[in-house]
C-alpha cells in the first residue's frame, strides 16, 4: 500500500487584533449551534468537502456517514464550544457550516468550515471564521489556529485574510 504525505500548515491568529465582524449578504441567515442540527452540520459538511482535496486527506470527510461520525466526536469533545458553531442558512437551506472548540482551555480550534459549491465565492466563508472568531473570544480566549492542506489555496488565501498566519509545517500520511 502506498502512503501519501500531504503537506499542512498550522496557522494562528492573535484574536485581540482580529476584525470579528461577520454580515451576512442577503438572503442568508446565521443559524446558532442547537442539539437537533448535528445531522445538518454533518451533511453541510459532506456536501462541502467532497471531492475537494481534504476529502484526500481525511477520507471521512467525503463520506456521508464519516462526516456524520466526525461531527458527533466534535460535539462530544469537552471544549466543544456552541458560541463558535454555526451554520448559515439561505432560502434553499443550509449552505455552511463551522465548528470551534477550546483546546486545553486556552486556545481556539476551528475544527471545519466549508461551504456549499453554488454558494461559493459570496463571502459565506470569511463571515463562517469570522463568526468563529468571535465566539471564542466571547469565550475569553486571545488565540485560535486551524489546519489547513498546502494545496487548499482558497481556504489559506481565506484564512490570511481573516489575520491567521503560518505557524508551523505538518505532514500528515495517508495510506492510499
Ligand atoms: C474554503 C471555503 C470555505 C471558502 O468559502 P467561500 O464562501 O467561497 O469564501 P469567501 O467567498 O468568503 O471568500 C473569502 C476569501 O477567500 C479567498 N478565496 C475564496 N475562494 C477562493 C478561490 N477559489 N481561489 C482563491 N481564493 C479564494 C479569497 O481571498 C476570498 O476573498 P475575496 O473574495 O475578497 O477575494 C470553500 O471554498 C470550501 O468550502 N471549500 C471546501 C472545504 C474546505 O476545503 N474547507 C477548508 C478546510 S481547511
Amino acid at each position: 500500500m502506498a502512503i501519501t504525505y500531504y503537506k499542512r500548515f498550522r496557522m494562528e491568529v492573535d484574536l485581540d487584533r482580529a476584525d470579528t465582524t461577520s454580515v451576512l449578504p442577503r438572503p442568508f441567515e446565521w443559524v446558532p449551534w442547537d442539539e437537533t442540527l448535528l445531522e445538518h452540520h454533518a451533511e453541510v459538511k459532506y456536501r462541502s468537502f467532497i471531492g475537494e482535496v481534504d476529502a484526500y486527506v481525511f477520507p471521512c470527510l467525503g463520506d456521508r456517514y464519516g462526516c456524520r461520525r466526525l461531527m458527533a466526536e466534535i460535539r462530544r469533545k469537552a471544549g466543544f464550544l456552541p458560541a463558535a458553531t454555526w451554520m448559515i442558512a439561505g432560502p434553499e437551506g443550509y449552505v455552511g457550516t463551522v465548528q470551534g472548540v477550546c483546546h486545553r482551555g486556552q486556545i481556539g480550534a476551528i475544527q471545519n468550515v466549508g461551504v456549499i459549491p453554488p454558494y461559493r465565492g459570496l463571502g459565506l466563508g470569511r463571515a463562517l471564521i469570522r463568526r468563529a472568531l468571535g465566539g471564542f473570544c466571547q469565550a475569553g480566549l486571545h488565540r485560535a489556529y486551524l489546519e489547513v492542506t498546502a494545496g487548499n489555496d482558497a481556504a489559506i488565501r481565506l484564512y490570511r485574510e481573516v489575520g491567521f498566519r503560518r505557524a508551523k509545517t505538518l505532514y500528515k500520511a495517508v495510506d492510499e
